[in-house]
């Protein structure tokens, strides 16, 4: 069953007293939605602060990145297996700046999306364009590329178990949103690529919006056919703003 999913990307930001009062705010105001999934997703170092206070509260919590290797001499990394012991749900996998600023390649993003899958975690696999990659028209081949390097590596049967969440990289950051028929054009052709290996997967798979989603362009956004929800950054630092969008998409 296709799952609407508003998921927060806090990134490198917040304070044990910052996450405290947003998370107060975010859960005074959010009711809880059949069908809607409320995901937030804070920095490593602040998972266990963040998911002891929501406690029963109608918000899952996620990661924003993890290593695919089970455990040992990774010195700064965390495993699937430490995600779980804190209650995540989710994990962020391949977003444009692991991928430009931390040099991950698509091989390493499969390889973590198909740990997570055998982790019974879900995975939410970014893929996304430059301006430049737009500009030459390549935009459909780069996102259907990193696809393919995940769907190769796990099979469309266990894709089903993932989430993927369209990010331009042109948009993220900058409030430059893209059109809703630009995001709805790379939704429809990552959804036929799906369905050219199983119909059903396409249909029930949830494919989020990233990049300078917010409270004024998430419902025109949202009302597209093949947007699922978003995947928020700036936004889902200000409990109003990410309520707003959590509004538009129930
Ligand atoms: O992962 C979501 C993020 O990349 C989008 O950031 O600030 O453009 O909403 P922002």
């Amino acid at each position: 069953m296709r799952k609407t999913i508003v998921a927060g990307n806090w990134k490198m930001n917040g304070t044990t007293e910052s996450n405290k009062a947003l998370l107060e705010n975010l859960t005074a105001g959010l009711n809880a939605v059949d069908g809607l999934v409320t995901l937030v997703c804070p920095p490593a170092v602040y998972l266990a602060q963040v998911k002891q206070q929501l406690g029963n509260a109608p918000v899952a919590v996620g990661a924003q990145n993890v290593s695919a290797q089970p455990k040992g001499a990774f010195t700064g990394e965390w495993s699937l297996a430490m995600l779980q012991d804190l209650g995540c749900e989710y994990v962020i996998i391949g977003h444009s700046e692991r991928r430009s600023i931390f040099g991950e390649t698509d091989n390493q993003v499969a390889e973590k999306v198909a740990a997570t899958l055998d982790a019974k975690l879900i995975p939410v696999l970014c893929v996304g364009e430059t301006l430049e990659e737009r500009e030459a028209g390549e935009t459909i081949n780069v996102v259907s590329n990193q696809v393919e390097a995940v769907l190769a590596r796990v099979g469309i049967a266990a894709l089903a178990n993932a989430v993927i969440a369209y990010e331009p990289v042109w948009a993220i950051g900058t409030g430059l949103t893209a059109t809703p028929q630009q995001a709805q054009d790379v939704h429809k052709a990552i959804r036929a690529q799906l369905a050219a290996s199983d119909d059903s997967v396409a249909e029930n798979m949830s494919i989020l919006y990233g990049g300078s989603m917010n409270a004024v362009n998430a419902a025109e956004l949202l009302a597209q056919q093949d947007i699922d929800g978003g995947l928020i950054g700036g936004a889902s630092l200000k409990a109003d703003e990410f309520l707003t969008i959590c509004a538009a998409a129930a």
